[in-house]
Order: C-alpha cells, then structure tokens, then sequence
C-alpha cells in the first residue's frame, strides 16, 4: 500500500497541499493518507473533514512520515522535514528551486526523489497539472480586488443627478495568466482597461477580453516567445523604447497591476522610481513580482511604500489570500501528477521516461537532475 503523508506547512503559508476531495481519490487509488492534526485550518478545513474522506490524523509530521513513500507539500520542506523523512522518499512541492542551493542539495544527499511543481511543462496533458497557472489564476483576480480596495475613487463609471464618476484607468504590465485574469476582473468591475507584453500573442488574447494592447511592437517582439510559451529577457535597446512607452501611458493610470516574470531570471524592471513619481496621488501600483524581485523598483516585499501619494504595493503570497480556493486547486493539482504514478494495481511506480516526470524531477539518486539546475555545475 502507497501511503501519503501531509503536514502542517511552515509560518506565513495558508495553502495546503491536500483537500477533503483528494483524499477521497487517494484512498480510492488504495493510498493510506497521513494528515497532521491542523494541516487544513489556514484554509478552513478541519481535521475531520480530512477524516470523513479516510485520512489518518496523526499528531506530528514526524509521525506523518513515519512509513510514507510520499510527502505532498506547498512549500519546499525544512531542513528538520527532510531530516525527518526516509530515504528515497518522493517528495511533490512549490520547491522555489533557484532559491537555496544548499537546502537543495541536502534533499540530494537524502537521497529524494523530490518534483518541482512550477517546473510542470506547458503541453496539454500537463494542463491540470499546472500549479502556476493555477495559483496565478487566483492571485491575478485578487490582485485587482485588492487594488480597488486601496483606491479611494470608484472603479465603474457612475452617472448619477449629482454629476458623473469617471471609470477608473487599469494598466496590466504581463499578459500571462495572472495578467489576463486581472484583465478580466478590472474589466467586470467596469473599469478601463490597457495591458501589455513582450510576446506577440499576448496581444489577441488583451484585445477578446475588452483590453487595450499597448507595446513595442518591433521584430525583437516577434520573436519573444520561446517554444515553451514563456518570455525571454529582452535586449537593452527594446528595453529603453519600452520604457519610454510605459512612461508616458503610466502617468495617466490610476491603478498598474505587474505581472511581467521571466522564468529562472530576476523580475525585470518595468517601473521606475520616476514613474511612481510621474503619476497622481491616490494611484495605485500593485507590484505581483515583487516576490522575484519586482517589476517596480519602489516595490517592496510585503510593504506598502507611499511615494509622494501613490501607493505600491508588494504583496506575498497572494494566491493564498484566498486559501479555500488556491489550497483546493494546489491539491487537485497535485492529485493530477500522482495519479500518473500511483496506482490501484502497481503501486507507486515511476516511469523516468515520461517528459511529466523528466520536466519536474530535481533530486534523484543522490543528485541534483534537473537541466535548468545542473547547467554550468559539474
Ligand atoms: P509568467 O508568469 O512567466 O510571466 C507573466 C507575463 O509577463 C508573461 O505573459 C510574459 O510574457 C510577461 N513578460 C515577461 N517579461 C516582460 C516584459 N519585459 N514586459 C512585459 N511583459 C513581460 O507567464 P505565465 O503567466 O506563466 O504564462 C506564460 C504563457 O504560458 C502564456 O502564454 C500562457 O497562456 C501559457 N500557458 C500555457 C499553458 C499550457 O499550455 N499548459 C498553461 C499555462 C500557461
């Protein structure tokens, strides 16, 4: 029998990696699952919850552990965590893997076989396997939510006897799924709505949900997406035409949600402290990077900088603002990816050809393996 262990994610996280649902489809995959009393309760999941679906609550990770070939995790595990698990245990988390080498290279040595979620490849059979697209989802909806609670106008037009209130001016920078989602909640919520990106198909997907595009539009731009969908870094003279862009149409905004991440590289730098300065008092910069660096250079994390009366914000962990729903998505996520190698009949049984498990698999064998993190090592 595979057993599944699940405990309490450290300080700071809302999200956990199992919900009351997967647990159902665990158990009926003829998975033993071990829940920490309290795992759930940041996302409003009692322990009994867990129970009534045919979760064992245990009283410590330690004993979560204890027999489990699986640890499911949000985060990437602590030190004491990975001390606290077998050998060859396989490990499925948010593992934040360019961040830390040494944690890394101590899930090596103990020899897990640990998969990085956000390293999911974008094909369509990864789809529901997603965690990035998932959780950005979320956050691109809250960030605009959030954003219209700071701001003190109205975000719909109003025309009222006592005279009219003017729509309030969005700006999304990074048209990807946090983006676009933010797109369509300023729009729903009656905003005006502009956005931009690098890669060229950002452009129809702005314009059918009732954005403006705005971008420099050259050849470099043509050529910005890579096979797997995402950015590159741009070249410095793209950069200096962009910003000149991004300048004059800021000035004018009253909200500017960021978005723009490139993968494996620091959040590049879209807004600039003169552009905070350029724009009104009361407006708002709501900086989603701000994690990686961010994409403004005022952002900082977990603060709300008031410049001159503009407020930017830089916000941690805003997918787990709405915890029920990002905890539920995360887990069935992760119910999706095990599913490819737990099973009724075999067991836990992991093909290492599958391009799933070759774009996911970090630690193995004692080594750190993936591509992206091996590169220039050895
Ligand atoms: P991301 O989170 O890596 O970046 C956010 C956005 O910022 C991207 O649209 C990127 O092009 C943009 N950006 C980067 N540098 C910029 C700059 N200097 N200026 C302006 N914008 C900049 O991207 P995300 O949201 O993960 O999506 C990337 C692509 O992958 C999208 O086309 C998305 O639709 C696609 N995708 C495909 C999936 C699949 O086929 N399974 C699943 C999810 C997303």
């Amino acid at each position: 029998m595979v057993t599944i262990a699940v405990p309490i994610e450290g300080e700071g996280e809302t999200r956990a990696a199992i919900s009351p649902e997967t647990v159902k489809k665990y158990v009926a995959l003829g998975c033993q699952v071990n829940v920490q009393a309290g795992a759930g309760l940041a996302s409003n999941i009692l322990d009994k919850d867990y129970e009534e679906m045919g979760a064992k609550i245990v009283g410590s990770a330690q004993e979560a552990f204890s027999g489990a070939d699986i640890v499911l995790k949000v985060n990437r595990p602590s030190v004491e965590e990975v001390a606290a698990m077998a050998e060859g245990t396989v490990v499925a988390a948010i593992l934040n893997p360019h961040d830390d080498r040494a944690g890394l290279e101590a899930m090596a040595a103990k020899k897990l076989k640990s998969f990085s979620m956000e390293f999911m490849p974008r094909i369509t059979r990864a789809q529901s396997m997603d965690v990035l697209s998932s959780q950005s989802n979320l956050a691109g909806y809250k960030a605009v939510i959030d954003s219209a609670a700071h701001f003190a106008q109205a975000m719909p037009m109003m025309m009222t006897a006592a005279g009219t209130v003017p729509p309030a001016k969005v700006f999304v920078m990074g048209a990807g799924v946090a983006g676009l989602q933010a797109i369509a909640t300023a729009k729903r919520l009656g905003s005006i709505v502009t956005a931009t990106d690098v890669r060229p198909a950002a452009k129809e997907q702005v314009e059918s949900l009732g954005g403006k595009f705005i971008a420099v539009e050259n050849d470099e731009f043509k050529e910005a997406e890579t096979a797997g969908g995402y950015a590159k870094e741009m070249s410095d003279d793209y950069k200096r035409q962009q910003a000149e862009l991004v300048a004059n149409h800021v000035k004018g905004q009253d909200i500017v949600i960021t978005t723009a991440l490139i993968p494996g590289r620091p959040a590049p730098k879209l807004i600039s402290a003169d552009m905070v300065c350029s724009m009104k008092p009361g407006s708002i910069i709501y900086d989603m990077a701000v994690e990686r660096g961010g994409n403004c250079e005022l952002a900082r994390p977990g603060e709300i900088v008031n410049e001159n009366g503009v407020l930017v914000l830089g916000p941690l962990n805003i997918a787990g603002a709405l915890a029920g729903n990002a905890t539920s998505l995360y887990a069935k996520n992760l119910y999706n990816f095990l599913a490819l190698f737990v099973s009724k009949d075999d067991g836990l049984n992991i093909d290492f050809e599958d391009e799933i498990i070759q774009g996911t698999l970090v630690t193995h064998d004692g080594k750190i393996v993936h591509p992206q993190l091996t590169e220039g090592t050895d």
